[in-house]
């Protein structure tokens, strides 16, 4: 049987090039068009990316019209429901669920290495307490490479799995640390005793003063909020790392790059965006006011935690988010400060999803809708929302790194572009002008 391929005609010149139709194990099939240019002279025009495969990649499966997101073929509700931060981040990366030998050799590997050179300190003091903690993380995230020259030989193998461990080993003490710089309190070393998420919270929450223990029903939102967030194939964060990676810049710098896309408020950082918009609302009586806005194509707001490039259909992650919201927040006092918070965002999404022009558009409430109120139900401020999805989304980042570095066929990735600037002209000097 003949590979399956489609044609491109050129109907201005009569010409035609047949191209391979690629088959993946699931989802969409893809055109090659390598030989497009090579054949044709013609490029495609695709800004934004909203109909192009940029790589091959076995690691996440989503489907946006039916609301389905896989991790190497595992259900995400299964995972959410049945898994826990590192034998999902196990799974990720090398792409089964560990056994328990070694799952106990991942959590090992993790656990030592979770401190920070001690002069990296130095380096948070160079920042003003009130920095955002994103910035905090770029920053220092970029600097690891400094401490590592003895791993940064991307193309050994076991450097580039020690890069990987390093990464999502440190990002939770350069969380912590970058909110205990923020409110003036001692940084809290990691602890090998806690589970991955059990650490964290008790980087984040304890001091030297008073003992603290981890409380289970937040170690277990969080374990499911992180698996939640841990990877989504190729959204702009996870691409921006495939990029600078291309290039072969070292593991650090491709994370800190991700880190910074993830920040924008069109993407990651629309979480904080989420609680600071609710808060602004104030109550259900401005919704409407807000909602015109939104709709109104001279106002750039947009209903933040709205719409998704792939989801036409609820998001499943917010789905489960929503409903780990309304759990948590029946158990805690009823008058928690969340509460409200809460049936704000209740109230919006059921006015906006009977509302035709987001029906009309298919704009549902995504990952970051809930997310922030789940965060501060925990007492992580808003300016940490982001900094939780790149603690999460690390686990994305490394394991599409290490599956692109690992492609015998890497490339530098060098998109190109239709150019529409002015066509050749001789230089003028000053007074001809
Ligand atoms: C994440 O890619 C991923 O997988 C990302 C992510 C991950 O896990 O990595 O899922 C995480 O980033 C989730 C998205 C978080 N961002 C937000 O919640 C910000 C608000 N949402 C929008 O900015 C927007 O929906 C995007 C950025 C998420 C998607 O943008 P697209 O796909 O480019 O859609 P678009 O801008 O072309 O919008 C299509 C239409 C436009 O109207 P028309 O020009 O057709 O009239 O829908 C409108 C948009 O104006 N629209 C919105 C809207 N989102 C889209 N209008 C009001 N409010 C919104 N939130």
């Amino acid at each position: 049987m003949s590979k399956k391929s489609v044609t491109i005609t050129n109907n201005e010149t009569g010409e035609s090039v047949e191209l391979p139709l690629l088959d993946g194990s699931q989802g969409p099939s893809a055109v090659d068009i390598e030989k497009l240019y090579r054949d044709m002279g013609i490029l495609t025009f695709d800004p934004g990316f909203v109909s192009t495969a940029s790589c091959r990649s076995d690691i996440t499966f989503i489907n946006g019209e039916d609301g389905i997101l896989q991790y190497r073929g595992y259900p995400i509700e299964q995972l959410a429901e049945q898994s826990h931060f590192l034998e999902t981040a196990y799974l990720l990366m090398y792409g089964d669920l560990p056994n328990e030998g070694q799952l106990s050799n991942f959590t090992r590997i993790i656990s030592h290495h979770t401190m920070l050179n001690e002069s990296l300190k130095n380096f948070y003091n160079g920042f003003h307490y009130d920095a955002h903690p994103m910035a905090v993380m770029v920053g220092v995230v970029g600097s690891l490479s400094a401490f590592y020259h003895d791993s940064l030989d991307i193309r050994d193998p076991e450097h580039r799995e020690i890069s990987a461990h390093r990464m999502i080993a440190k990002m939770p003490t350069i969380a912590a640390a970058s909110y205990k710089h923020n409110i003036g309190e001692p940084f809290i070393y990691p602890r090998n005793d806690l589970s991955y998420c059990g650490n964290f919270l008790n980087m984040m929450f304890s001091t030297p003063c008073e003992p603290y223990e981890v409380d289970p029903m937040m170690e277990k939102a969080l374990n499911l909020l992180f698996i939640l967030h841990m990877d989504h194939e190729q959204n702009a964060s996870s691409s921006t790392v495939r990029l600078a990676g291309s290039s072969q810049a070292n593991p650090f710098a491709c994370i800190a790059a991700g880190i910074a896309s993830l920040w924008g408020p069109a993407h990651g950082g629309a979480n904080e965006a989420v609680l600071n918009m609710l808060e602004g609302m104030g109550n259900v009586d401005n919704v409407d006011q807000y909602i015109a806005r939104a709709k109104d194509k001279d106002d750039p707001f947009r209903l933040m935690g709205f719409g998704h490039r792939v989801y036409k259909r609820y998001d499943p992650r917010a789905r489960i988010i929503r409903k780990m919201c309304h759990d948590m927040l029946e158990r805690v006092s009823p008058d928690n400060e969340q509460g409200p918070l809460f049936e704000l965002a209740l109230r919006l999404e059921e006015i906006a999803l009977n509302d035709e022009y987001f029906i009309e558009r298919q704009l549902y409430p995504n990952v970051d809708f809930y997310s922030g109120i789940i965060y501060r139900a925990m007492g992580i401020p808003n300016n940490m929302f982001t900094v939780m999805f790149a603690i999460a989304r690390t686990v994305g980042w490394v394991s599409h790194w290490m599956e692109m570095m690992d492609d015998p066929q890497q490339r530098i990735g060098r998109p190109r572009q239709l150019y529409r600037g002015a066509v050749k002209r001789d230089y003028q000097s000053i007074v001809e002008r």
